[in-house]
Order: C-alpha cells, then structure tokens, then sequence
C-alpha cells in the first residue's frame, strides 16, 4: 500500500510514520511535509525507506502528482497551535482550509481513499461541572481561529463525500503528549523549562481541563479507521484522560523532583476554551480500538525521559519559543 502522509515531520505525523514503517512492512511511506517551524527533518532520522518531499499542501503543483502515486493519504499537516492562531491567523487559514481543499480535489480527481485528521476542538468547550462529553452529533461551534479553519476543513470533507462520492473519514481527536511533540505546547514546555531551572508557566487559574491520549493511541486509533471504518462517518478518539492544566503541571514538578507549588501564574489565553472530553463509543464499537497507555503518570514519566535524553531535537527552538510567549506576558 502506497501511503502519503502530509505533516509527517511534525509531532502526530511523524509518530504515525514511525509506528506505520515499524508495524507495516508493506506500506510504502511518503511524506509531504512544508517544514514549517513546527515540522523537523530530525523527527524522520534513521527512517531511510521514507520518501520525504518539503512542499506545501496548499500548491497543487506538488499535491496532484503525489496523490496520482498514492493509494491512501492521510492528512496531518496544519497550523496547529492555538497562540499562534491568535497572533496571525493568516496561515492557518491557508494551509488548514485551502490545504484540505487541494486534497480533497485531487484524491477527487484520481479516485484516492482519504483520512482526515481533526480535533476535538471544533466543538468548543465544556463546562467544568457538566457531565456530557463530545459525540459524533456535537454541533460545531469552534472558539479560535485554530479550531475555525479546522472545523472548516472537516466541513468541506463532509461536503466532498456527499456531493462527489469522494472515500473519506474523518478522526476528531482530543490533546496529545509523547515524543516529538514541538515544545510551544503546554506539556512540552514546562517539561523543558524545569530543564532550564525555569517555573512552569499556568495560564489562568489552571482550571481548564484537557482530555489527554499518548500519540501512539491515537494513531493506532486512526490506522482502525483506515482498515474498519465507515466511509463518510466521524470517529472522536479519546482516552478518557481528564485533568486540570493545575494537575498536570503538579505531576510534571512531581516527577522532575520539584514541589508540586514550584510553578506560576501567567496571563490567560484569550478566548480559552475551559473544557474538553471525549465519548469514544462509536470508535471502540466499531473498529474495536482501546487505548494502550491507561496510566498517564508512567505516559509523563516517559515523555520527560525522552525530552531529557532528546535535548539536541528541541534546544534549537527554546529561546525563540519563550520570547514569543514572555512577549505577551505568559
Ligand atoms: P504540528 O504542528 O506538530 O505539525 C504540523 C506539521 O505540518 C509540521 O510538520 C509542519 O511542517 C506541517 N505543515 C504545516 N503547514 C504545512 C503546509 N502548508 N504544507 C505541508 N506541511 C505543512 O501538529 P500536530 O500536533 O502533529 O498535529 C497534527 C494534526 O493533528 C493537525 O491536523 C492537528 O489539527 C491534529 N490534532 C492535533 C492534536 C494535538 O494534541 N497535537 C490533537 C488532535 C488533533
Ligand atoms: O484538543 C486538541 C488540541 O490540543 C489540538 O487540536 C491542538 O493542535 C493542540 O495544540 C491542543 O490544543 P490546546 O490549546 O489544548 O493545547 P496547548 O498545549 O496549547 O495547551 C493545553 C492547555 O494548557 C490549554 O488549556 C492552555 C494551557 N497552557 C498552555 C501553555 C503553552 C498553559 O497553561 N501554559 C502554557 O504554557
């Protein structure tokens, strides 16, 4: 099977390219990859059978021809940061939307079978004390310019489905940690300020909940979609992994041999979503799929281990990530 994954240098995408070439010896592994700040070479080391191409998923010069070779694309590349979709929303609308678009015309065009990578973002928040989670039938209802033009693409692939008989699913998928992830998101971050002697930063109060799965269970999750899924469902990927920011970053000071007070407060996030959680009955119903890693304290201890052992992957980005962030006060 001739597999193109588009953002496969990035945290999600080159976890799934790892575990594709380790565990499916015949998938042929393409990548197409920008190479944006968010995307490393570094990441794909070592994996000499993948073929690597640095393009834009938004240019249908380089998209076509890659599709025409391919008998599955499963689509990661995007914008991805929520920050950063507040300071410039300009790139996520261009590769999150007209990105998924110029797929979505060519595996239109050469009849291709497509996976659509999403968030549970696109749904909005939760309140704290509210005992429902997201399903398939949650109305979208979007809160940044990230989760817009994310909820955006998976419109136009439900479109693309209905009115073009394209054969897509989509996977809508709660927050991730593990290996590779770029360190301008939360876990990350702090993992390698204490590296740095520096305090974990807490937007706000620390209230907000994510509902976190290892990367290597939603990716297993999406290779049960490609193989036993649907075409033209919704499949949310979650692990019943709830917790508080504040948790997360007392664990975190907990395992680097810190007080678990060892952290501060900095300005909140605009528009912050406050809570997100997952029913995953549909995907655990239909494909069978059940997480691997059900204890998020051994899956933290591992994710410090390898930042610790990986420093030469991520220190390039720590200075230039951090003046961003103390420029808006967090
Ligand atoms: P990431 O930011 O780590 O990686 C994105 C990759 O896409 C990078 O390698 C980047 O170079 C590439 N890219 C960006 N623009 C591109 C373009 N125009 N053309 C080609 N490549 C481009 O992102 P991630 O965290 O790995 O997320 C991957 C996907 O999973 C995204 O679609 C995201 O919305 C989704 N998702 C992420 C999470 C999470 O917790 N990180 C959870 C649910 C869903
Ligand atoms: O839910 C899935 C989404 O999860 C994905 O679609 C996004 O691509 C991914 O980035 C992630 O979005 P979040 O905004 O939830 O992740 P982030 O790592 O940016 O932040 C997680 C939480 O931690 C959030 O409530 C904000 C908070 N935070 C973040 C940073 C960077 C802090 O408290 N301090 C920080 O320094």
């Amino acid at each position: 099977m001739r597999v193109l994954v588009t953002g496969g240098a990035g945290f999600i995408g080159a976890n799934f390219v790892h575990q594709t070439v380790a565990e499916r010896p015949d998938a042929a592994v393409t990548v197409l990859d920008k190479l944006t700040y968010a995307g490393n070479r570094a990441s794909l080391a070592n994996l000499e059978s993948v073929h690597l191409v640095v393009g834009d998923v938004a240019d249908r010069e380089v998209v076509d021809p890659l599709v025409a070779d391919a008998d599955l694309v499963v689509h990661f590349a995007a914008e991805s940061h929520n920050d950063n979709s507040l300071r410039d929303p300009s790139p996520f609308v261009t590769t999150n939307l007209v990105g998924t678009f110029t797929l979505l015309e060519a595996v239109r065009r050469h009849g291709v079978r497509y996976h659509h990578i999403s968030t549970d973002e696109v749904y909005g928040d939760l309140d704290l004390d509210d005992p429902a989670k997201f399903t398939p039938s949650t109305p979208y209802n979007p809160s940044s310019p990230y989760s817009a033009t994310k909820a955006g693409s998976d419109l136009l692939v439900r479109a693309w489905v209905r009115s073009f008989g394209v054969e897509a699913t989509i996977s809508n998928c709660s927050n991730n940690y593990g290996p590779f992830q770029h360190i301008e998101k939360f876990i990350p971050r702090q993992i390698t300020n204490l590296i740095d002697g520096v305090k974990p930063k807490l937007y706000g109060a620390g209230a907000n909940v994510r509902d976190w799965i290892h990367v290597l269970d939603h990716n297993r999750a999406v290779w049960a979609i490609i193989e036993k899924g649907r075409i033209g469902e919704t499949y949310l990927i979650g692990a019943n992994g709830e917790k508080n920011n504040k948790e997360v970053v007392e664990l975190i000071l907990e395992l680097m041999g810190h007080e678990p007070d060892d952290y501060e407060h900095v300005a909140d996030r605009p528009g912050h979503d406050l809570r997100y959680a997952i029913d995953a009955t549909r995907l655990r119903e239909e494909t069978g799929w059940e997480p691997t890693f059900k204890d998020f304290r051994s899956g933290l201890a591992d994710t410090i281990a390898w930042y610790r052992a990986n420093e030469a992957w991520w220190r390039p980005q720590k200075a230039e990530v951090e003046a961003k962030y103390a420029a808006q006060g967090q």
